[in-house]
């Protein structure tokens, strides 16, 4: 890792900064904002602990805290002592008020079936479907894989984990079954629930069947919960497979919610990191929702008559923490669409705005280059005139697509919050406040009130000028915990850079005279493939796993519309011979092993791979031969010629 990627990354990104425009938010939005205090910053500041507690106050606590904040760096514990459940903040508190019969989700099947829960509908579903998993034998503390398309049942048994005090682990529908394998396993899940299929552009995802080969290695698993989707073909195995609807025709309608230590798991979730295996990120109750809860109100200005629609899957941290857990506890309405935003005509997600009236809208950058790319006549033939905020996501947004977003979609009249976080941060860390901040194209903004960010040189030293590493330098209350079964690998991946008192979240960025952060994306292995993470070396590791592979190496090269994309050099073993078809196999192996996402979008054979004297694979120089640049500084190379060999070898594949 070195600060050269983040200067590298600083070049190519300040060339798109072709200016750096100033949009004010329009006088209407910002007299009705929810926080209009220009002033909060510094009151944050001065007393961190009292502000997050004020929010934390706005909530349901079975019993207060004792003290706010216990920081024994690097390990933090947020509202110590208190006891609260997830489900009763996000339910029962709603339902003994006018909202009782509000919706809470209007969703949206992709063959275009509709149902609408209201609070009351999701509290009562939420508590029968909690008794299941009682009566199943699930207790505080299992774990709970699950594997589900974007349908409400998804809400729901997330809702009935946190009720009875059992972690979820949510695993993306698009993952692989060995990718679920894996992760039930580290999780070591009792139960596993999941769907005959679900659909996407018309085709079925047949879930089940690809958990029936998860499950044959998943030795932990005593039962599978099978939510009928559609009417799709699938094997149940007797004893260990029950039908979500046979049960919960039976189901008691009531469960006492549990009540659970501030400092309690809530869930965990796997995502890529540095090494080959994925990790799975600990979140804990009072203090993650504290901070989901604040962030939904402040950042989407949230009010009680807004329609939202948070697009992100709930496979990822954004749906965790934006489609679930901070809207329900703002008792919003939240839209939830189950398919592909093109199917069946590239007006789908204007079409879902237009119907339900949506008024916040919030997405990701590489959603956006793909409106922009279909053209501007999709959503000019739908009524948008609804939305008034818009919001995005998952990675660095090119100003490019942020104007076209601005005009097309928000018509000069919506503010953007661009919003920087990761699946370790829990919420939204920096981003601009929509009735303070004026927003600039590419900025994400400043550090939310109460969090502290910097950026750090590689020595620790704090700099105003020019791009280096982000560093967050106090804790915050969504904070992970920990890794799932591997404390080390938390102090060490986040908490070994400079100091054990500040997080190292592995993006470079830099600032500008206002303080507004510009991100200029991973400075580590880790991948932002249409705005999912993927480890540079998990995808090695798969692609090593094929057996007339010899040795691989993975690089993110641009890409118009999905940022970026994976090139794989590979290195197959004597006696065997690389070509178009061997490709293929491997590009499919590589879908089995982790999922689509994954999928390398070019496989480079080379006799060998260029490498510095001490064996370290030399990833710029193969970034530079793939995005068929001109090569980078090749002296440390302990072979110069390699790299040279290897760029006319693939000059040749590709013409
Ligand atoms: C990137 C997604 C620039 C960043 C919530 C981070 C962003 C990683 C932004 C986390 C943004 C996320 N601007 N980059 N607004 N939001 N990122 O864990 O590199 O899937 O480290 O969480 O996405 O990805 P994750």
């Amino acid at each position: 890792m070195s600060g050269k990627k983040a200067k590298e990354k600083e070049a190519t990104i300040s060339d798109l900064l072709i200016e750096e425009r100033k949009f004010e938010v329009p006088d209407e939005f910002r007299k009705k904002a929810n926080i209009k205090d220009k002033d909060i910053y510094k009151k944050a500041a001065a007393n961190r602990e009292k502000f997050w507690a004020g929010f934390a106050e706005e909530l349901h606590w079975f019993k207060k805290w004792e003290k706010v904040l216990d920081w024994k760096p690097p390990h933090a514990r947020w509202f110590v002592g208190g006891k609260l459940n997830v489900s009763y903040n996000c339910l029962d508190r709603h339902i003994t008020t006018w909202r009782k019969n509000k919706a809470a989700i209007i969703w949206e099947g992709e063959p275009g079936d509709q149902r609408t829960l209201t609070y009351r509908d999701l509290y009562r579903e939420v508590n029968k479907f909690a008794n299941i998993l009682k009566k199943l034998g699930v207790k505080k503390g299992d774990r709970v894989a699950i594997y589900l398309p974007m349908i409400p049942e998804l809400v729901i048994a997330m809702l009935a984990c946190a009720r009875i005090g059992a972690i979820h682990s949510v695993v993306f529908g698009g993952f692989s079954a060995e990718a679920l394998r894996d992760r039930i396993n580290d999780a070591r899940a009792r139960v596993l629930i999941t769907a005959d299929g679900g659909y996407r552009r018309g085709s079925i995802i047949p879930l089940k069947h690809d958990a029936d080969h998860a499950l044959l290695e998943t030795p932990s698993i005593q039962h599978v919960i099978i939510v009928k989707r559609g009417d799709f073909p699938l094997h149940v195995k007797e004893g260990r497979d029950h039908w979500w609807h046979y049960h919960m025709e039976e189901a008691e309608s009531y469960c006492e919610p549990e009540e659970m230590d501030s400092e309690d798991i809530l869930f965990t979730l796997y995502t890529s990191g540095t090494t080959g295996k994925p990790k799975g990120i600990i979140h804990t109750t009072g203090g993650y929702l504290t901070g989901v809860y604040a962030t939904t109100n402040w950042v989407f200005d949230l009010k009680d008559d807004d329609v939202y629609w948070c697009m992100a899957d709930i496979g990822w941290v954004t749906g965790h923490s934006y489609v679930v857990y901070g809207p329900l506890a703002c008792g919003a309405t939240v839209v939830m669409y189950e398919g592909a935003p093109d199917w069946p005509d590239r007006d789908r997600s204007w079409q879902i705005v237009e119907k339900y009236g949506v008024t916040i809208f919030y997405t990701a950058p590489t959603a956006i280059r793909a409106f922009m790319k279909w053209g501007t006549g999709w959503p000019a033939k739908r009524d948008l005139s609804s939305l008034r905020l818009l919001g995005t996501v998952g990675e660095p947004i090119n100003p490019e697509a942020w104007m076209w977003y601005h005009k097309n979609i928000g018509q000069e009249r919506c503010p953007i919050v661009d919003t920087w976080w990761q699946t370790e941060t829990g919420m939204i860390l920096i981003t601009t406040l929509p009735g303070i901040d004026s927003t600039k194209p590419g900025f994400a903004g400043r550090p939310f009130p109460g969090i502290e960010a910097d950026i750090l040189t590689e020595e620790g030293v704090s700099i105003q000028k020019g791009g280096s590493y982000l560093a967050l330098t106090q804790p915050w209350p969504a904070m992970l915990r920990g890794i799932y079964g591997d404390p080390e690998r938390y102090v060490q991946q986040y908490w070994t850079k400079w100091d054990k008192k500040t997080y190292f979240p592995g993006d470079g960025a830099k600032r500008d005279k206002d303080g507004y952060f510009l991100l200029l994306g991973r400075v580590d292995d880790v991948l932002n493939v249409a705005g999912h993470r993927l480890g540079t070396m998990e995808v090695e590791s798969a692609l090593v796993d094929h057996p007339v592979v010899a040795e691989a190496a993975v690089v993110g090269i641009e890409h118009e519309i999905k940022g970026q994309v994976i090139a794989a050099f590979v290195t197959v073993k004597e006696g065997n011979t690389p070509g178009g078809e061997l490709q293929d196999e491997l590009k499919e192996h590589v879908v089995r092993k982790i999922g689509a996402i994954a999928r390398p979008e070019k496989i480079i054979f080379s006799a060998d791979l260029p490498k510095t004297r001490s064996g370290k694979i030399m990833r710029r120089l193969l970034r530079d031969i793939a995005e068929s640049k001109v090569l980078g500084d090749t002296t440390t190379l302990a072979d110069a010629t390699t790299v040279e060999k290897l760029k006319k070898h693939y000059e040749e594949q590709e013409s």
